[in-house]
């Protein structure tokens, strides 16, 4: 909770004679906070509906300043992050809030390799599921159910067991999407692999057959490897704040990043990645962009250009820039550079950075713009792109988890303006 305040603020009210002083706290970084939770006892609440306006916690983990599209992991920048670290390392320092040392960081590694298989009646739980099934579907029902699985370390107050149940998630989301995708094939899963890098590991369960080796190419594993470190965190966004406000009812630690999970599947956030191809394919060639870039501006038409936009960066979301170089090298790679997608997308940023409606919004493309484009190049069809987010997401689901929970904290029980009907007697 808060410390000390720095400052107070002054509430004065249309017709009362007393006026409320409200605590004003500083951060290390970023706006400071006025504490209104005295404003109950003087008969108020506070109305923000979007919490657009509202600090709901503290935290030591993300700090993002979106005027001038900055993103820190415990004081790190993302573009040396995405330069200089690799996913795991990421995770680590998510969770513990330093950078490992050489033998701090194997271990880690190593404890993650050694928890990446899941028990396997799990696979049965699988079966329940008809082929045609969305993986997110399939994802948030198996997540939740892992608490069935874990009884040995679902105690939350205890700090061994939170730490276990991180290493297990972080560990077994990975094999988990690639069991949804193989579900939908129809094909065998494919065990992990204890040679294989995490990323590696990924690909080899997606794409491996019990038929014939499958060797994972050096430079895709890179990409896959930034793309999940590009997902890790993100401050408060609505997928972890509902990872927070689940488990702020004392809710064990695989049923809030379910609720996580679920929160992140909509195209207003983790879905946007889907959507985006999506929209590209509807808009169908670059001559069409200039219809659709309308249609995003008429305030009746319920089109928006998915991938650009942000609720807090209001200037280029410094993940997008990494992800699209990202893309290039892939796209290179695989010597699909002149890829007709990745045109119509450059296309589409480029008019829509000159249009004054964007401008005036602020509306750049957001994480979720270019990595679809990858993701498919890859060879990963459109409805993985949000489970690639999951897994990409969960250490810092679960790093806010083990911060809430670890550090003091209430239920989340917001209040509302309320419209409905005033009191009236049942009839008769
Ligand atoms: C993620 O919060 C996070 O950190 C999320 C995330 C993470 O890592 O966890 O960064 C991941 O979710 C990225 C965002 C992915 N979503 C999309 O790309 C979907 C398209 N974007 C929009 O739906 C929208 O920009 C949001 C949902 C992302 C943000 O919405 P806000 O902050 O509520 O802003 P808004 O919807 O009120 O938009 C402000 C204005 C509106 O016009 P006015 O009502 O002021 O006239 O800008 C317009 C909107 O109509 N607008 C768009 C637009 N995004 C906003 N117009 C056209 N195309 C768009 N993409």
């Amino acid at each position: 909770m808060a410390d000390t305040p720095t400052k107070s603020a002054t509430l004065r009210i249309d017709g009362e004679d007393n006026a409320i002083e409200l605590p004003i706290y500083s951060g290390n970084l970023g706006p400071d906070v006025i504490d209104v939770g005295k404003l109950t006892g003087q008969g108020y609440f506070t109305y923000d509906p979007g919490f657009v306006s509202t600090a709901s916690c503290d935290s030591e983990i993300t700090f993002i300043d979106g005027d001038n599209g900055v993103l820190l992991h415990r004081g790190y920048p993302i573009e040396q992050l995405a330069e200089k670290s690799s996913y795991l390392e990421l995770c680590y320092l998510l969770l513990n809030g330093e950078l490992p040392s050489k033998e701090e960081g194997e271990a880690f590694v190593d404890t993650i390799k050694h928890h990446t298989m899941v028990n396997e009646q799990l696979r049965q739980f699988f079966m329940g599921f008809k082929p045609d099934a969305h993986p997110m579907a399939i994802l948030c029902g198996v997540v939740g159910a892992l608490a069935a699985f874990y009884h040995d370390s679902t105690d939350i107050d205890n700090e061994e067991h939170r730490k276990i149940t991180a290493h297990r998630l972080i560990a077994k989301m990975p094999t988990l999407a690639a069991m949804s995708y193989k579900h939908a094939l129809g094909q065998p899963f494919i065990y992990p692999r204890n040679d294989l890098g995490y990323a590696e590991n990924f690909l080899h369960m997606m794409f491996a057959t019990p038929c014939e080796d499958y060797v994972v190419s050096p430079t895709i594993s890179k990409a896959m490897d930034r793309i999940f470190l590009l997902h890790a965190d993100h401050e408060q966004n609505a997928s972890t704040s509902t990872v927070r406000l689940a488990g702020s009812t004392g809710a064990n630690p695989f049923a809030s990043i379910a609720a996580g999970i679920a929160a992140l599947w909509g195209p207003s956030h983790g879905g946007a990645n889907e959507a985006v191809l999506t929209m590209l394919d509807e808009i169908g060639s670059v001559e069409n962009i200039p219809t659709y870039i309308k249609k995003a501006k008429d305030k009746d038409d319920p089109f928006r250009i998915m991938g650009f936009g942000h609720r807090v960066y209001k200037n280029y979301d410094p993940r997008a820039k990494v992800m699209q170089q990202t893309c290039h090298e892939v796209l290179e790679e695989l010597g699909v550079e002149d890829d007709p997608v990745l045109a119509m997308a450059k296309e589409l940023e480029k008019i829509a950075l000159e249009d004054d409606y964007f401008v005036e919004k602020r509306l750049y493309p957001n994480v979720d713009f270019y990595s679809g484009i990858i993701l498919k190049a890859i060879g990963i069809p459109v409805e993985m792109f949000t489970v690639i987010f999951a897994t990409g997401r969960t250490p810092g689901w679960i790093a806010h988890w083990c911060e809430m929970i670890s550090g003091g904290y209430k239920i989340g029980r917001p209040r509302q303006l309320y419209k409905g009907s005033i009191k009236r007697d049942y009839p008769g």
